[in-house]
């Protein structure tokens, strides 16, 4: 698939509801990335094996992600989106790719000293070369840019050491992967408790999810924190209410908005007003994308179709990357 365009990877991860802050992180990333790039998108199912999830809870979790990102504008006629597990090329190179890393830097890795703290009884090999498996991800395309947040530069750096060990053992093979964001799309959408961002996991009342209802959006909305209002003119905003204009300025109307900050300005504001106005505004975004991804959650047809020709697409690349990598370490017979 010689297309000319720089190669883009990035991996979606299967466990958890996509929530406002994956798509104004990651999502809306994907999308601006469609136009200009070869993209190549998949749900990291394999990754999730490391925490033993249930068959069940598994399937329905790739197949809601993969609907969410294209409900939330993600094209699959311009990107691959596939499941990791229907490329086995990712897990030739993963084999490959483990002969390069030692066990000590892999023990050093912050995200899987978490784990090793979280689920002390489940400490597994898959666990240990996570980010083995994520460089496979990405250099079996020979990617040069990786949409991802700042919690994954550590594993893109040793997706950039092992490039570099396989082409200095073997011969040039992979370009090294820098992390890559349009750079005003780094807005971090915070928690409605003003206790951090929202999160997957953490906190469900303070997180707006794409597959909430009206009724829970509003709920959660209208149980924002928020204060006594302004003491004087011209008092700085105070954390919780910065909050809640910042997600204004993701779903509201530009004059809407500069209504709410004169009132604050004025020392005139409601704040609820100003929640319900936000709730509305949020529950005319999200329930579009809840609604497309319902309609397409029941398509299994559809999204089987996608997966194929993303897989397809996606193995077709891994092909060439796995053959040459095969012939440089020497392991081509035929
Ligand atoms: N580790 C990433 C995360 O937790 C998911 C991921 C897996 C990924 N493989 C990848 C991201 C390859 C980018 C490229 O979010």
């Amino acid at each position: 698939m010689a297309t000319g365009k720089e190669i883009v990877v990035s991996g979606i991860r299967s466990t958890g509801f996509l929530h406002l802050g994956n798509y104004f992180g990651a999502i809306r990333n994907y999308i601006r990335m469609q136009e200009d790039y070869d993209c190549y998108f998949f749900v990291a199912d394999w990754h999730s094996l490391t925490t033993h999830p249930d068959p069940k809870d598994l399937r329905g979790n790739v197949f809601r992600v993969l609907a969410e990102n294209i409900a939330s504008g993600l094209d699959p006629e311009k990107v691959a989106l596939y499941a990791q597990s229907d490329v086995p090329e990712i897990a030739e190179l993963y084999l490959l790719l483990n002969m390069l890393a030692y066990k000590g830097e892999l023990e050093k890795v912050p995200t899987f000293k978490d784990k090793v703290r979280l689920q002390p009884q489940n400490v597994n090999a898959g666990l240990l070369t996570y980010p083995v498996l994520m460089s496979a991800d990405i250099l079996v395309h020979r990617a040069v840019k990786v949409p991802v947040g700042k919690d994954q530069e550590q594993h893109l750096e040793m997706a950039r050491n092992f490039a570099q060990r396989f082409n200095n053992r073997y011969g040039q093979l992979f370009p090294e992967p820098v992390a890559f964001n349009f750079g005003d799309n780094l807005i971090r959408i915070p928690s409605l408790d003003g206790t951090g961002k929202m999160s997957k996991s953490e906190n469900e009342m303070a997180t707006l999810y794409l597959a909430d209802t009206d009724e829970q959006i509003r709920k959660k909305i209208m149980k924002a924190k928020t204060d006594s209002g302004p003491l004087e003119p011209g008092a700085p905003m105070p954390e919780t209410i910065a909050n809640l204009f910042l997600l204004m300025q993701q779903v509201s109307a530009p004059a809407v908005i500069s209504d709410f900050e004169r009132a604050y300005q004025d020392q005139a504001i409601r704040y609820g007003d100003l929640k319900k106005q936000l709730a509305e505004d949020m529950v005319r975004f999200i329930a579009p994308i809840r609604e497309k991804a319902q309609e397409l959650q029941q398509d299994k047809p559809y999204l089987n179709r996608i997966m194929k020709a993303g897989a397809e697409k996606a193995r077709a690349s891994a092909a060439q990357t796995l053959q040459a990598a095969r012939k440089l370490i020497g392991i081509d017979y035929y």
